[in-house]
């Protein structure tokens, strides 16, 4: 299965301007310069000309003449980002002054490019932590209509191809809300089925996990997802969930039809949507080591334009993926 292949193919199809705020770290530009050379994208960098051209010509990166080169101390339209900022953020108090000195840093500027339109999406984190990359995105492109917390998927390539589609699952949210409410949990579900079909390009079969299967144990966390899948289905009716369900019962045929007989995404489901962030993320992380799995994201999702955070230990070929995986949820949503 070569996801990553046709996700490349499909962006270079769409010519999307992705902005990289950390145009002066090495990886970043070595991946800008890849994903010139291929066409994945137009590329945006931020960062002090001088540097970005010497570490170019010192890497032999020839594709970078193709970027956008963007000064964050020195850009034609610093003020128009200031009083976007101020208009944004006025009611939490932010100034003129505030807004100025915040502009100049590459992560906040990225954004405020997105908000004005002179980009389409943001890859970072290779240098910066994730609460770093994500909180000016929270404060200036906020979510989605419809949706108020921002989730992470993985979408996991097993080896074993009887689970899922052929092997290929989404799992969520594994990176971002710490302890979702249901509503959230809800949200959390509806915008893992639409990173799903337009990232994973299949169609989604959402199961709400918990330790209970239809009613075998009470407790307000099994209240939790259950409340949820109401609310994901009031959401969007057309939606193929249910829950709550164990694992086993998830994703094991004769398990689901044992434990939940009625269910239609019992022993079934592709994606599988985590009651809170340590259940998620300790479960992407286990079955990637244990299983052998390919692992790809955090696919960040619920954002009103796409935008991704980088592991500080990622390769050059992560962030063009990465950079392509954005190309498409531009397109896909
Ligand atoms: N979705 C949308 N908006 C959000 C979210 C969210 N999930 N979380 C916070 N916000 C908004 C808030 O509403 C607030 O907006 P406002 O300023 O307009 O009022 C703003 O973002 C800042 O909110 P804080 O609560 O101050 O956010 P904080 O900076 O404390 O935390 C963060 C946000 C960094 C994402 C935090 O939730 C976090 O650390 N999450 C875990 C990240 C992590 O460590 N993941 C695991 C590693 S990743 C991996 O293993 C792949």
């Amino acid at each position: 299965m070569d996801l990553l292949k046709n996700i490349k193919e499909s962006a270079k199809k769409n010519k999307k301007r992705i902005v990289l705020p950390e145009g002066t770290e090495e990886r970043t530009l070595k991946a800008a310069n890849k994903v010139l050379s291929e066409s994945i994208a137009e590329i945006i960098l931020i960062g002090n000309p001088d540097e970005i051209n010497n570490l170019a010509k010192q890497h032999n990166l020839e594709h970078i003449n193709k970027a956008t080169i963007i000064d964050p101390l020195n850009h034609e339209k610093k003020n128009t980002y200031i009083d976007l900022m101020v208009e944004i953020r006025k009611k939490k108090g932010l100034t003129k002054e505030d807004a100025g000195k915040l502009i100049e840093d590459p992560l906040f500027l990225a954004t405020l490019m997105i908000k004005n339109g002179d980009a389409d999406g943001e890859v970072a984190g290779a240098r910066n932590a994730t609460g770093d990359v994500l909180r000016p995105a929270f404060q200036y492109v906020k979510t989605a209509k419809g949706i108020s917390v921002v989730s992470g998927a993985f979408i996991m390539i097993l080896k074993n191809t009887k689970f899922g589609d052929d092997g290929l699952m989404v799992f969520a949210d594994c990176a971002v809300h710490p302890n979702p409410t249901d509503k959230e949990l809800a949200e959390i579900a509806v915008a893992t089925a639409k990173t799903t079909k337009a990232i994973a390009g299949i169609e989604p079969r959402v199961a709400m996990l918990s330790f209970s299967t239809k009613g075998s144990a009470k407790h307000e966390m099994v209240d939790k997802v259950v409340n949820a899948t109401k609310y994901a289905k009031e959401m969007m009716p057309e939606l193929q969930i249910d829950g709550e369900l164990q694992a086993d019962a998830a994703i094991i045929d004769t398990i689901g039809k044992k434990k939940a007989p009625n269910s239609e995404i019992a022993g079934k489901a592709n994606v599988l949507v985590f009651p809170t962030l340590e259940t998620g993320n300790i479960a992407y992380k286990l079955v990637q080591r244990m299983a052998d799995a390919q692992a790809i994201g955090p696919v960040l999702q619920g954002m009103a334009a796409p935008i991704n955070d980088l592991s500080r230990g990622c390769s050059v070929s992560d962030i063009v993926n990465l950079i392509a995986i954005t190309v498409t949820q531009t397109t896909g949503n």
